[in-house]
């Protein structure tokens, strides 16, 4: 379907990203190649396109197209579905997830009742202050019910002209967002909106998808910089990491003869509730470290010798922690444990015991390991 159709401002779309044959190429792929029979094509209804636009925002269309069908059967058109009672309208939602878009849908159904005389506004502008209706949710809708030259850029799109333009930059990055929605307007044909639109959503969906694109198959390989680069593995740019906050901790394994002495950690917190090696914080000097470290031992006996073991690492789902942690020998044991979350326990029964996995590497390391305080030098 032609139409002749208004350009977009001039202050939107910047001359250095004009090509139109990059539209062409797009339009005349998904002539010949792109999806022509899902359900919401092949329809002006604008209430049918925005109900297929808002499930498909984050369900694939196989998932989506039982869900649309039952929706339009019991709610044909939007005085329907505002008049509806809203658990009739979550009950119809219920198995595609996301229920913000459920009440969302609602609340835009009354007020297009309302506001609008139960006519969808063709203006991309007015459809994106309705709830539930984006920037590129509103260009979708407003190119396929209307013919309205707007860009849309959703994530499939976003990862089209990551690998297209080689785009480099997380593309949820504000900066990197700015120049996607730039490009988007500048490459905007000047007809065949929908054949246009339509083609960037077969081409993420069908082709340039994120796994393993069909390359040999897409009308933009020619012009792809991602393809050219060797770079379609790595664009899109992934969502950076947060760096991981690191603690440090120092652990003591002291142990006389045929005992280590380990501490009942609290409920809450890593390791809630296990047994474990009495920890002290990390002092760089050495001199508070040695006091620090007798007067932890101080209650259990009188060490003969400390030594540094080998350093580790152990990686919690919020944090690293460095663990360094030291042998401490007693060369005369107190009978008692001092206080009451500490506890002798035999070596031999360590295998078995409720600690956590990387102490009870190190533990049976250090312990089943003979003579390990021969070479120990004196505190
Ligand atoms: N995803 C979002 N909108 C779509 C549409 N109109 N057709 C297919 N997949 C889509």
């Amino acid at each position: 379907m032609k139409r002749v159709i208004a350009k977009a401002p001039l202050s939107t779309a910047p001359s250095e990203f004009v090509d139109p044959s990059f539209s062409a190429a797009v339009i005349g792929w998904q002539k010949q190649h792109g999806r022509h029979a899902l359900p919401w094509q092949n329809t002006r209804d604008a209430y049918r396109i925005w109900l297929s636009e808002i499930m498909l925002q984050q369900t694939q269309v196989t998932a989506v197209i039982p869900y649309y069908q039952r929706f339009l059967d019991s709610f044909p058109d939007v005085g329907s579905l505002a008049a509806a009672p809203s658990e009739a309208v979550m009950a119809h939602w219920s198995g595609l997830g996301y229920y913000t878009r459920a009440r969302n849908l609602h609340r835009c159904a009354q007020r297009v009742s309302a506001e609008y005389g139960g006519r969808f506004p063709s203006d991309p502008e007015l459809l994106a202050d309705l709830p539930g209706i984006g920037r590129s949710t509103a260009a979708a809708i407003s190119a396929f019910a209307y013919g309205t030259r707007a860009a849309i850029l959703d994530g499939n799109v976003k990862r089209v002209f990551a690998r297209v333009f080689g785009v480099d930059g997380y593309p949820g990055a504000k900066a990197v967002e700015d120049q996607l929605w730039r490009r988007a307007v500048a490459l905007l044909p000047q007809t065949d909106m929908e054949s246009y639109t339509q083609g960037l959503m077969d081409l993420g969906a069908t082709l340039c998808v994120r796994g393993k694109p069909a390359c040999e198959k897409c009308p933009l390989a020619q012009r792809c910089v991602a393809l050219a680069t060797d770079r379609v593995a790595v664009l899109p740019v992934r969502k950076p990491k947060k760096a991981v906050p690191e603690r440090e901790t120092v652990m003591l394994v002291i142990n006389d003869g045929a005992d280590v002495l380990l501490e009942q950690r609290p409920d809450s917190g890593i390791w809630g509730g296990l047994l474990s090696l009495p920890e002290l914080p990390l002092m760089p000097n050495a001199a508070e470290f040695d006091r620090s470290v007798r007067g932890l031992v101080a209650p259990f006996g009188e060490i003969s010798a400390c030594r540094k073991l080998t350093p580790f690492s152990h990686v919690f789902t919020h944090f690293k922690l460095h663990v360094s942690p030291y042998q401490v020998a007693l060369e005369s044991r107190l009978l008692h444990a001092a206080q009451h979350q500490y506890v002798w326990y035999p070596v031999s029964r360590l295998a078995d015991a409720p600690l956590p996995a990387p102490v009870k590497k190190l533990l049976l390391a250090v312990l089943q390991t003979e003579d390990l305080l021969s070479e120990a030098a004196a505190l």
